[in-house]
């Protein structure tokens, strides 16, 4: 099996972009931070349906991570990851130190509103800006066609539609759907952390999800599905972050039943936290 080529720095990743480009290929990029499970691979692989050159990035942004938070601890298997990879037939893999991405004196950070504000704003308010900053560094270096992000981090995937089409950058942002486990649970490289009581025990959020949006659904009070379904998980052990209804697009608060509202929860078990969303639109199969 022919591996992808790896580069570690942006001039070496444009060349090989130049190159695709004029050999008439499409270029997306699907930007990750490594310990890649299905979850990304799906990504992967839908890349691939738009373009006939793929580049993955791995690169594990400290940006967003506050100091306290699990950045030294943050699962990294460059090796598993790049033979996932060759197994998908991917051209190219970003893997740039870090010095590449932020190097001495760097002192620039993209700030986003909007979709960026409450959730996960409000116990991780570093965390836009990191990911802002690195995310339009990644699209500015590789300038794809196309680039693909997991649903899983959805209000992530709104900040970056955002940004992107506040800047003008030209390039086109879809998102994945999320891939979960046999038991509902969203896949995620920091399941890792979850010990065999806590890992059955995290099955309890897409249940409540689940739930949530089929009694929103069915035409419940949103507000009382929503505070039932904290008590569950806080009953459950968890420590309720928020559990809340929002607009897919504008991620701004609704409380009435449509196909354009999502729930989102963000939750800790312990020290690992979860978050996961669901759409109220309907889906084609299985959980939405
Ligand atoms: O979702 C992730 O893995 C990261 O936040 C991203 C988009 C790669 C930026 O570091």
């Amino acid at each position: 099996m022919i591996g992808p080529k790896v580069y570690e720095t942006v001039a070496d990743m444009r060349q090989a972009v130049d190159a695709a480009r004029a050999a008439g290929e499409r270029v997306a990029l699907v930007p990750t931070m490594g310990a890649l499970h299905e979850g990304h691979l799906s990504l992967v692989r839908a890349a691939r349906e738009h373009a006939g050159h793929v580049i993955v990035s791995i690169f594990v942004n400290p940006t967003q991570f506050a100091p306290t938070e699990d950045f030294d601890a943050y699962p990294r298997d460059s090796e598993a990851d790049l033979k996932l990879l060759a197994g998908l037939g991917v051209e190219g893999v970003f893997m740039p130190p870090a010095t590449e991405i932020y190097p001495p004196g760097f002192a620039t950070v993209v700030s986003v509103g909007g979709p960026a504000e409450g959730l996960e704003s409000a116990t991780r308010p570093h965390f836009f800006g990191g990911v802002a900053t690195v995310v339009t560094k990644l699209l500015l270096a590789a300038l794809p066609d196309v680039a693909i992000f997991g649903e899983k981090d959805y209000q992530q995937l709104c900040v970056i539609r955002r940004f992107v089409r506040d800047l003008d950058i030209p390039v086109e942002i879809l998102g994945g759907p999320t891939v979960r486990e046999e038991d509902g649970l969203a896949m995620s490289s920091r399941n890792r952390y979850l010990g065999t009581e806590a890992r059955r025990t995290a099955a309890l959020v897409p249940q409540v999800l689940n739930e949530a949006i089929e009694r929103i659904d069915a035409g419940e009070e949103a507000s009382t599905v929503l505070a039932e379904g904290t008590a569950r998980l806080t009953q459950g052990g968890f420590a309720v972050d928020y559990l809340e209804l929002r607009d897919a697009e504008t991620l701004a608060p609704v409380d009435a039943q449509s196909a354009r509202a999502r729930v989102l929860v963000a939750a800790k078990l312990g020290q690992t936290r979860l978050i996961d969303n669901m759409s109220l639109a309907r889906p084609a199969n299985g959980w939405r």
